[in-house]
Protein backbone atom coordinates (compact mmCIF):
# COMPACT_ATOMS: atom_id res chain seq x y z
CA UNK A 1 0.00 0.00 0.00
CA UNK A 2 2.05 2.67 1.20
CA UNK A 3 5.35 2.98 2.63
CA UNK A 4 6.21 5.74 5.63
CA UNK A 5 9.76 7.24 5.87
CA UNK A 6 9.10 8.24 9.27
CA UNK A 7 11.51 10.43 11.74
CA UNK A 8 11.07 9.47 15.42
CA UNK A 9 12.73 12.05 16.31
CA UNK A 10 16.31 11.84 19.06
CA UNK A 11 15.10 9.19 21.93
CA UNK A 12 11.91 10.99 23.97
CA UNK A 13 8.84 8.96 22.65
CA UNK A 14 6.62 11.95 23.69
CA UNK A 15 9.37 14.05 20.88
CA UNK A 16 7.30 11.74 18.57
CA UNK A 17 5.54 13.76 16.21
CA UNK A 18 1.20 13.37 16.23
CA UNK A 19 1.58 12.34 12.92
CA UNK A 20 4.11 9.73 13.58
CA UNK A 21 2.62 8.30 16.27
CA UNK A 22 -0.60 7.69 14.55
CA UNK A 23 0.98 6.18 11.77
CA UNK A 24 3.13 3.66 14.13
CA UNK A 25 -0.52 2.75 15.43
CA UNK A 26 -1.55 1.88 12.15
CA UNK A 27 1.33 0.05 11.04
CA UNK A 28 1.37 -3.38 9.75
CA UNK A 29 5.11 -3.90 9.70
CA UNK A 30 7.44 -1.47 11.18
CA UNK A 31 11.22 -1.43 9.74
CA UNK A 32 13.03 0.65 12.25
CA UNK A 33 16.80 1.10 13.34
CA UNK A 34 19.32 1.48 16.23
CA UNK A 35 18.32 4.62 17.41
CA UNK A 36 15.04 4.18 17.65
CA UNK A 37 13.92 4.06 21.30
CA UNK A 38 12.67 0.59 21.86
CA UNK A 39 9.64 2.12 23.64
CA UNK A 40 8.32 4.05 20.55
CA UNK A 41 7.32 0.88 19.38
CA UNK A 42 4.74 0.10 22.26
CA UNK A 43 2.58 2.23 20.40
CA UNK A 44 2.23 -0.07 17.50
CA UNK A 45 -1.37 -2.71 17.30
CA UNK A 46 -1.19 -6.04 18.07
CA UNK A 47 0.44 -8.28 15.74
CA UNK A 48 2.49 -5.55 14.04
CA UNK A 49 5.87 -6.91 13.35
CA UNK A 50 9.14 -5.63 13.61
CA UNK A 51 12.09 -5.45 11.48
CA UNK A 52 15.73 -4.56 12.77
CA UNK A 53 17.72 -3.09 10.62
CA UNK A 54 19.82 -1.35 13.02
CA UNK A 55 23.10 -0.59 12.02
CA UNK A 56 24.79 -1.37 14.62
CA UNK A 57 28.70 -0.42 14.71
CA UNK A 58 30.66 -3.51 12.99
CA UNK A 59 26.69 -5.28 12.43
CA UNK A 60 25.97 -3.24 9.37
CA UNK A 61 22.75 -3.76 7.49
CA UNK A 62 23.58 -3.16 4.23
CA UNK A 63 21.97 -0.02 2.46
CA UNK A 64 20.72 -1.88 -0.60
CA UNK A 65 19.10 -4.77 1.40
CA UNK A 66 17.30 -2.45 3.43
CA UNK A 67 16.24 -0.46 0.03
CA UNK A 68 15.08 -3.62 -1.26
CA UNK A 69 12.82 -5.07 2.09
CA UNK A 70 11.16 -1.77 2.17
CA UNK A 71 10.16 -1.94 -2.24
CA UNK A 72 8.99 -5.62 -1.41
CA UNK A 73 6.62 -4.61 1.67
CA UNK A 74 5.66 -1.88 -0.32
CA UNK A 75 4.77 -3.92 -2.90
CA UNK A 76 2.41 -5.84 -0.97
CA UNK A 77 -1.12 -4.95 0.86
CA UNK A 78 0.27 -3.41 3.49
CA UNK A 79 0.98 -0.52 5.72
CA UNK A 80 4.86 -0.13 6.22
CA UNK A 81 6.51 2.06 8.81
CA UNK A 82 10.24 2.37 8.14
CA UNK A 83 11.12 4.36 11.40
CA UNK A 84 14.72 6.29 11.15
CA UNK A 85 16.09 8.12 14.07
CA UNK A 86 15.48 11.89 14.08
CA UNK A 87 14.89 13.49 10.62
CA UNK A 88 14.99 10.74 7.58
CA UNK A 89 16.31 13.42 5.41
CA UNK A 90 19.31 14.48 7.33
CA UNK A 91 22.40 11.37 7.42
CA UNK A 92 19.95 9.26 7.64
CA UNK A 93 19.90 8.15 3.70
CA UNK A 94 16.01 8.52 3.61
CA UNK A 95 17.00 10.02 0.26
CA UNK A 96 18.20 6.68 -1.18
CA UNK A 97 15.63 5.12 0.62
CA UNK A 98 12.92 7.21 -1.64
CA UNK A 99 14.43 7.01 -4.58
CA UNK A 100 14.22 3.85 -4.36
CA UNK A 101 10.44 3.58 -3.95
CA UNK A 102 10.23 5.72 -6.78
CA UNK A 103 12.06 3.88 -9.40
CA UNK A 104 9.94 0.90 -8.28
CA UNK A 105 7.00 3.16 -8.13
CA UNK A 106 5.95 2.24 -4.64
CA UNK A 107 4.03 4.93 -3.07
CA UNK A 108 5.28 6.76 0.12
CA UNK A 109 5.17 9.72 2.29
CA UNK A 110 7.91 11.44 4.23
CA UNK A 111 7.29 12.13 7.98
CA UNK A 112 9.66 14.87 9.27
CA UNK A 113 11.37 14.22 12.89
CA UNK A 114 13.19 16.42 15.89
CA UNK A 115 16.77 16.18 14.36
CA UNK A 116 18.94 15.36 16.62
CA UNK A 117 21.11 18.22 15.35
CA UNK A 118 18.86 20.42 17.25
CA UNK A 119 16.38 18.93 19.63
CA UNK A 120 19.88 17.25 21.63
CA UNK A 121 21.43 20.72 22.09
CA UNK A 122 18.24 22.30 23.30
CA UNK A 123 17.77 19.18 25.82
CA UNK A 124 20.53 19.80 27.05
CA UNK A 125 20.13 23.54 27.40
CA UNK A 126 21.83 24.73 24.57
CA UNK A 127 19.92 26.84 21.78
CA UNK A 128 21.90 26.74 17.82
CA UNK A 129 21.45 30.33 17.61
CA UNK A 130 21.27 32.90 19.99
CA UNK A 131 20.79 36.43 19.05
CA UNK A 132 24.26 38.63 19.10
CA UNK A 133 26.00 35.46 19.69
CA UNK A 134 25.61 33.29 17.07
CA UNK A 135 23.22 33.96 14.17
CA UNK A 136 23.73 30.98 12.49
CA UNK A 137 24.29 27.10 12.81
CA UNK A 138 25.88 24.80 10.38
CA UNK A 139 25.10 20.20 10.46
CA UNK A 140 28.05 18.45 9.20
CA UNK A 141 28.88 14.84 9.72
CA UNK A 142 32.45 13.99 11.18
CA UNK A 143 32.38 10.51 9.89
CA UNK A 144 34.87 9.63 7.41
CA UNK A 145 32.72 6.99 5.75
CA UNK A 146 29.73 8.92 5.44
CA UNK A 147 30.78 10.32 2.14
CA UNK A 148 30.25 14.08 2.00
CA UNK A 149 32.36 14.39 5.89
CA UNK A 150 35.78 13.40 3.33
CA UNK A 151 34.93 16.93 1.12
CA UNK A 152 34.59 18.94 4.13
CA UNK A 153 36.80 21.89 4.16
CA UNK A 154 37.07 21.88 8.51
CA UNK A 155 39.35 25.13 7.89
CA UNK A 156 36.73 27.10 5.89
CA UNK A 157 34.30 25.64 8.09
CA UNK A 158 35.99 27.69 10.56
CA UNK A 159 35.93 31.07 9.24
CA UNK A 160 31.75 30.74 8.57
CA UNK A 161 30.94 31.95 11.77
CA UNK A 162 28.35 31.04 14.19
CA UNK A 163 27.37 27.15 15.62
CA UNK A 164 28.52 24.49 14.12
CA UNK A 165 26.95 20.69 15.28
CA UNK A 166 28.53 18.05 14.18
CA UNK A 167 27.31 14.31 14.17
CA UNK A 168 28.52 11.30 14.31
CA UNK A 169 32.20 13.03 15.22
CA UNK A 170 33.20 11.36 18.28
CA UNK A 171 36.12 9.09 16.62
CA UNK A 172 37.45 12.05 14.33
CA UNK A 173 37.09 14.87 17.18
CA UNK A 174 40.90 15.13 17.78
CA UNK A 175 41.38 15.55 13.71
CA UNK A 176 38.01 17.55 13.36
CA UNK A 177 39.18 20.13 16.44
CA UNK A 178 42.88 20.35 14.71
CA UNK A 179 41.60 21.43 11.46
CA UNK A 180 38.88 23.90 13.01
CA UNK A 181 41.88 25.33 14.87
CA UNK A 182 44.51 25.39 11.53
CA UNK A 183 41.36 27.56 10.29
CA UNK A 184 41.33 30.26 12.80
CA UNK A 185 39.10 29.08 15.79
CA UNK A 186 40.60 29.36 19.27
CA UNK A 187 41.85 26.75 21.63
CA UNK A 188 39.28 28.30 24.03
CA UNK A 189 35.99 27.85 22.13
CA UNK A 190 33.64 26.38 24.07
CA UNK A 191 32.32 22.75 23.07
CA UNK A 192 29.46 20.69 24.63
CA UNK A 193 29.30 17.02 23.56
CA UNK A 194 25.63 15.33 24.59
CA UNK A 195 25.30 11.38 24.76
CA UNK A 196 21.88 9.72 24.22
CA UNK A 197 19.97 13.33 24.09
CA UNK A 198 16.54 13.68 25.31
CA UNK A 199 16.72 10.40 26.54
CA UNK A 200 16.83 9.19 30.34
CA UNK A 201 20.63 8.27 30.12
CA UNK A 202 21.36 11.65 28.74
CA UNK A 203 24.80 12.90 28.97
CA UNK A 204 26.71 16.22 28.43
CA UNK A 205 30.41 16.57 28.06
CA UNK A 206 31.69 20.32 28.87
CA UNK A 207 35.15 21.03 27.28
CA UNK A 208 36.92 23.32 24.95
CA UNK A 209 38.42 23.04 21.13
CA UNK A 210 41.58 22.54 22.66
CA UNK A 211 40.82 19.89 24.64
CA UNK A 212 38.29 18.03 22.65
CA UNK A 213 40.41 15.39 21.38
CA UNK A 214 41.32 14.55 25.38
CA UNK A 215 37.68 14.46 26.16
CA UNK A 216 35.81 10.65 27.22
CA UNK A 217 32.71 10.78 24.54
CA UNK A 218 30.97 8.15 23.17
CA UNK A 219 29.32 7.79 20.78
CA UNK A 220 25.81 8.66 19.76
CA UNK A 221 26.65 12.40 20.66
CA UNK A 222 25.90 15.51 19.24
CA UNK A 223 29.11 17.69 19.35
CA UNK A 224 28.50 21.73 19.45
CA UNK A 225 31.37 23.93 18.74
CA UNK A 226 30.77 27.56 19.05
CA UNK A 227 30.45 30.43 22.07
CA UNK A 228 26.66 28.63 22.33
CA UNK A 229 27.92 25.45 23.74
CA UNK A 230 28.42 27.40 27.31
CA UNK A 231 25.19 27.62 27.97
CA UNK A 232 23.00 25.83 30.07
CA UNK A 233 19.21 26.96 29.72
CA UNK A 234 18.14 24.38 32.46
CA UNK A 235 15.82 25.56 35.30
CA UNK A 236 18.00 25.54 37.91
CA UNK A 237 21.29 25.26 36.47
CA UNK A 238 24.57 27.02 37.13
CA UNK A 239 25.33 29.69 34.19
CA UNK A 240 28.79 29.58 33.97
CA UNK A 241 30.28 33.01 34.04
CA UNK A 242 32.32 33.31 30.78
CA UNK A 243 29.51 32.80 28.93
CA UNK A 244 29.42 35.91 26.35
CA UNK A 245 26.37 37.52 26.11
CA UNK A 246 25.17 37.28 29.38
C1 LIG B 1 23.22 8.36 11.30
S1 LIG B 1 23.05 9.86 12.16
C2 LIG B 1 21.31 10.03 12.05
C3 LIG B 1 20.81 11.41 12.39
C4 LIG B 1 19.31 11.49 12.44
N1 LIG B 1 18.72 11.24 11.16
C5 LIG B 1 18.86 12.84 12.98
O1 LIG B 1 18.23 13.62 12.24
O2 LIG B 1 19.08 13.09 14.14
C6 LIG B 1 23.31 9.33 13.82
C7 LIG B 1 24.01 10.38 14.65
O3 LIG B 1 23.09 11.37 15.11
C8 LIG B 1 23.45 11.78 16.42
N2 LIG B 1 22.38 11.38 17.35
C9 LIG B 1 21.23 10.77 17.05
N3 LIG B 1 20.46 10.61 18.14
C10 LIG B 1 21.17 11.14 19.17
C11 LIG B 1 20.91 11.29 20.56
N4 LIG B 1 19.77 10.86 21.12
N5 LIG B 1 21.85 11.90 21.32
C12 LIG B 1 23.00 12.36 20.77
N6 LIG B 1 23.28 12.25 19.47
C13 LIG B 1 22.38 11.65 18.67
C14 LIG B 1 24.76 11.10 16.75
O4 LIG B 1 25.83 11.93 16.31
C15 LIG B 1 24.65 9.85 15.91
O5 LIG B 1 25.92 9.28 15.66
Amino acid sequence: MTVHLVGAGPGDPELLTVKAARLIAEADVIVHDYLSNESILDAAKPGAEFIDVGKKPGNPTPQELINALLVHLGSQNLNVVRLKGGDPFVFGRGGEEAQALMDAGIHFTVVPGITSAVGVPAAAGIPVTHRNVSPAFTVVTGHRESGASSNIEWEALAKVGGTIVILMGVSERAVIAQRLMNGGLSATTPVAAIRWGTRAEQHTTRTTLGELHAAQLRAPSTIVVGEVAAYEFISGAHQPTSVAGL
